[in-house]
């Protein structure tokens, strides 16, 4: 295992926490020292969402949803967990006569959306709730395996969650997919990131040279997790379990899979792992 690796397991998730704010924040300084902040962005301290490359991963994944999705300009979309906006942003280029819904667990980053994206586009809605989860919101108070999507029936015709059943557990994941199917049409697109484990990602976890390293089951043998006390910080499940779930939750039709390198595979797409379905009809 690289220094990089050891380190990134050997400090307390808080530590790195804080430790990512301090060099974001210095960032931030030197920026706006020299002036040359984003325009439309949020400031680098505020990014609490993982990669430090906001602009380029949110870029991607709009391509992504165009060309593996098929996503269309007035499409009515939700985003799962919305962070603070990396795929909002961009996505206001492409939704002119369309929707996006977004909702996620941390009040900084709705409250910047709303600021910020939904001012100027008023065709962009973004929502908290204050679902508990260990490594994002620690005193949230309801548990999202019980979580109903504040939506109505059908009403979507693309429902994204990009990074976020990374950090959800098995009873919540399946919760929000039962949610999915309910919120999407019949025949609407469901676009997800996973960190999806089968026999090439299990052989390079224990070789040591996967990025993740998911050596505690959660609870039998399908969900693996790499912080020993917070299995939120990063989790991954069994490539089987996950197809499973998405067929009892009639959203299978059409799956395809474009895996990613964090397990450092041969062939890879983007970093996370891209399921790409469709509920129903
Ligand atoms: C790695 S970030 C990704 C954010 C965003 N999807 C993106 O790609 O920029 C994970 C996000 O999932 C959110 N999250 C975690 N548990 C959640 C839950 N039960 N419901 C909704 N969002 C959740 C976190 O607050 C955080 O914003």
């Amino acid at each position: 295992m690289n220094f990089k690796k050891k380190l990134k397991y050997i400090l307390p998730v808080s530590a790195k926490k804080t430790l990512k704010y301090l060099f974001y924040l210095a960032q931030d300084i030197i920026f706006y020292i020299k002036g040359s902040q984003m325009e439309g962005y949020p400031p680098k301290r505020l990014n609490f969402v993982g990669s430090s490359e906001f602009k380029k991963v949110g870029n991607e994944f709009v391509k992504y949803f165009k060309e593996l999705g098929n996503l269309k300009s007035n499409d009515v979309v939700l985003d799962i967990g919305c962070g603070i906006g990396r795929i909002a942003i961009p996505s206001t280029k492409y939704l002119t006569d369309g929707e996006l819904y977004g909702f996620d667990i941390d009040k900084r980053g709705i409250k910047w959306c709303k600021k910020n994206i939904s001012k100027k586009f008023s065709n962009f809605h973004f929502q908290y709730v204050d679902i508990f989860n260990k490594y994002y919101n620690k005193k949230g108070k309801i548990h999202a395996d019980k979580f109903s999507f504040p939506y109505k029936n059908n009403k979507f015709d693309f429902i994204f969650a990009t990074s976020v059943f990374t950090h959800m557990l098995p009873k919540q994941i399946n919760q929000y997919l039962s949610e999915i199917k309910r919120v999407l049409k019949p025949g609407g697109k469901c676009f997800l990131t996973w960190f999806s484990i089968d026999e090439e990602v299990q052989e390079n976890i224990n070789k040591h040279v996967s990025n993740c390293n998911f050596i505690y089951p959660y609870e039998g043998n399908f969900a693996f997790y790499s912080h020993k006390n917070v299995p939120e910080a990063e989790i991954g499940y069994m490539e089987n379990w996950i197809i499973e779930q998405l067929r009892k939750f009639d959203c299978c039709e059409n799956l395809k899979i474009h895996h990613g390198n964090w397990s450092n595979r041969k062939e890879s797409l983007s970093y996370q792992d891209i399921f790409v379905s469709e509920k129903k009809k």
